[in-house]
């Protein structure tokens, strides 16, 4: 077999209804299977997937491909990756498959940043790294963990890197540009070095922390390059992939020494921003591992307010999550090294939900002294319940209340339910249905993308499509259908989701393809359909062609030219009413 009948087969072996909903909730509605697209900020099931056509679309997005393109935009997956995913879950063996390595021109960065790891790795066991190992000692890291996390130190001199990575070669314009060093300097010194990991688990930089007293800033980060991005980077994202599938759930902490400490007791399905609040692309991230999600940030005053805000976001996404609150004095690192792996275990199964938490934190430094107080208390209470979208959880609330300022629960429930009948009115005067501008397409356009759409799906069409000679109004449109055709000569055979990969290698027609996947037209067409379609994109060419003509009569100074072209004008006429 060749490479593209092993992935054929590959594909054909994996279903994509089964491989996407192992990913993500899918609902069958008619013969298709909807979701929330996880390609674009939503929470509406706008991703359509058919078993039939083993493809996906969102409406709302227009992401669209075969099982192989969802994985590797769903895992952040190469696509040898994934075949070899796809293959072994199946139980295909990939024997005869030619690997053809794609280069891109950051390979070069991640040898730099993987030679600077072991380099500073290396530092940490020569004789200026005792004090960082010293460091490392007091503050209870071993050396297992030392390794798990590549932790490394950087050398007090002032140059050693830039040296060491200028003699291999490597143009200091290049160390400059990907933040390892400033002129000919090292950006790091006397810092141990913690390397951060893309969400593949390639190294894109560095975060170095200070071992001594120092007003410097405690922690220095690589540079933002065009890899590292501090909006999009989760610090151990690589490794808490696998673990939050285990676990079934992804708990947020704060800092890399939380991260670190929880590993040490077994809990590694943990990740941690860049020192920033968390952003809309952290989120869209973290919602891929579990839909379980635990904050598990410090105890502090700081702490609560990044929880409180976390905690919205996540619920303007459609999520709610779970809260751990640590003493005030505690972060996850602390608190782990004082009580122990049970202890912790412990305050993670009892995280609470969001909403509890932020009611909770409602009537903290209160004191209900005046019924004004009070009732305002009792209304901000109601307020969040409303949010709560589960009676049960609700009713404690109000029955807690009700105990709490010693009133009838009846009086609370009919307030909380006017208040959600409002909402509720308000909710659907707001909720005009948003204007999708669908792509403006010509008469000919469309009758260009029917014809490929069941070039795809019935191989007579391609035969007729050949015989006739048709010819497609634009360049593009010509280049898919040769390509089509080339496919079905090549492999006796046709489907979208095959051709799909064939296809994806060849970048620019890819938009075009999905232009015609996103077309749900009905299954067969008759004849007399097909020929409709030729004949409009006959018709244009007939325009095209005597408009042609017509440009050259304007150019053409010789009259008995003018008139030659005048006739041939007259006679596609002609010819064209006598053919329809
Ligand atoms: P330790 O103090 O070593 O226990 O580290 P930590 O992980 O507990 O850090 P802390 O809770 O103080 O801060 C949380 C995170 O914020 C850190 O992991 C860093 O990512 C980031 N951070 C803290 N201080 C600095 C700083 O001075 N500069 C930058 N860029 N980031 C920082
Ligand atoms: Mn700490």
């Amino acid at each position: 077999m060749n490479n593209q009948d092993i992935i054929n087969e590959v594909r054909r072996h994996n279903d994509i209804v089964d491989v996407i909903s192992e990913k993500i909730p899918l609902e069958k509605r008619g013969k298709n299977y909807f979701g929330v697209c996880p390609f674009h900020d939503d929470t509406n099931p706008s991703m359509s997937v058919s078993r039939e056509k083993q493809i996906y679309t969102c409406f709302s997005c227009h992401a669209t491909g075969n099982v192989f393109t969802f994985l590797m935009n769903y895992e952040h997956k190469e696509f040898n990756q994934v075949l070899s995913d796809l293959a072994s879950r199946v139980g295909i063996t990939l024997k005869g498959y030619k690997t053809k390595k794609i280069s891109t021109k950051y390979d070069e960065w991640y040898k730099i940043y993987n030679l600077a790891n072991k380099y500073y790795q290396n530092n940490l066991l020569t004789k200026e790294g005792e004090s960082a190992r010293e460091y490392l000692k007091n503050r209870n890291i071993d050396e297992l963990t030392i390794k798990e996390f590549e932790i490394g130190y950087s050398l007090k001199n002032r140059d050693d890197l830039t040296r060491l990575l200028t003699t291999k070669g490597y143009s200091i314009d290049l160390l400059n540009k990907i933040g390892l060093s400033s002129e000919n300097h090292d950006i790091y010194n006397s810092r141990l070095m913690f390397p951060l990991h893309d969400l593949n688990g390639k190294v894109i930089g560095f975060s170095g922390r200070i071992i001594t007293n120092s007003k410097q800033n405690k922690y220095l980060n690589t540079k933002e390059t065009e890899l590292f991005k501090k909006g999009k980077l989760l610090y151990h994202y690589h490794i808490a992939r696998d673990e939050a599938r285990v676990k079934k759930s992804v708990i947020i902490m704060e800092g890399f020494m939380d991260i670190i400490r929880a590993s040490t007791i077994g809990i590694k399905n943990t990740v941690a921003t860049m020192g920033t609040a968390l952003t809309k692309d952290h989120i869209k991230e973290i919602k891929r591992l579990s839909n379980n999600i635990i904050l598990c940030f410090d105890g502090d005053e700081a702490g609560v307010k990044a929880t409180l805000t976390a905690g919205e976001l996540f619920k303007s996404e459609g999520i709610e999550v779970k809260v751990i609150m640590l003493k005030e004095d505690d972060d996850p690192d602390t608190y782990i090294l004082k009580n122990g792996k049970e202890a912790f275990q412990g305050l993670l199964n009892n995280a609470i939900y969001y909403s509890d938490f932020k009611i909770k934190n409602l009537s903290r430094n209160r004191n209900f002294t005046s019924s004004e107080e009070k009732s305002n208390y009792i209304h901000e209470v109601l307020e969040e319940a409303s949010k709560i979208n589960d009676s049960i959880r609700t009713e404690i609330i109000l029955k807690d209340l009700a105990k709490k300022f010693e009133i009838g629960y009846n009086t609370l429930e009919k307030s909380f339910k006017e208040l959600v009948n409002t909402k509720e009115i308000k909710k659907e005067v707001n909720t005009t249905p948003k204007n999708v501008q669908p792509k403006k397409k010509d008469k000919y356009q469309k009758a260009s993308l029917n014809i490929i759409y069941y070039m795809l799906n019935k191989q007579d069409i391609i035969d007729m499509v050949e015989s006739e000679h048709l010819v497609f109004p634009t360049e593009d449109l010509r280049a898919l259908e040769s390509e089509i055709v080339y496919f079905y000569h090549k492999y006796g055979f046709i489907n979208e989701a095959d051709f799909y990969t064939y296809l994806t290698p060849k970048g620019e027609l890819l938009n075009l393809l999905n232009d015609v996947l996103e077309m749900d037209l009905k299954t067969s067409l008759t004849k007399e359909e097909l020929l409709d379609y030729f004949k409009v994109i006959r018709e244009y060419n007939l325009k095209k062609t005597i408009a042609n003509l017509e440009e050259k009569i304007k150019n053409e100074s010789d009259p008995l030219r003018q008139v030659k072209y005048a006739e041939e004008i007259r006679k596609l006429r002609i010819g064209d009413v006598l053919k329809w």
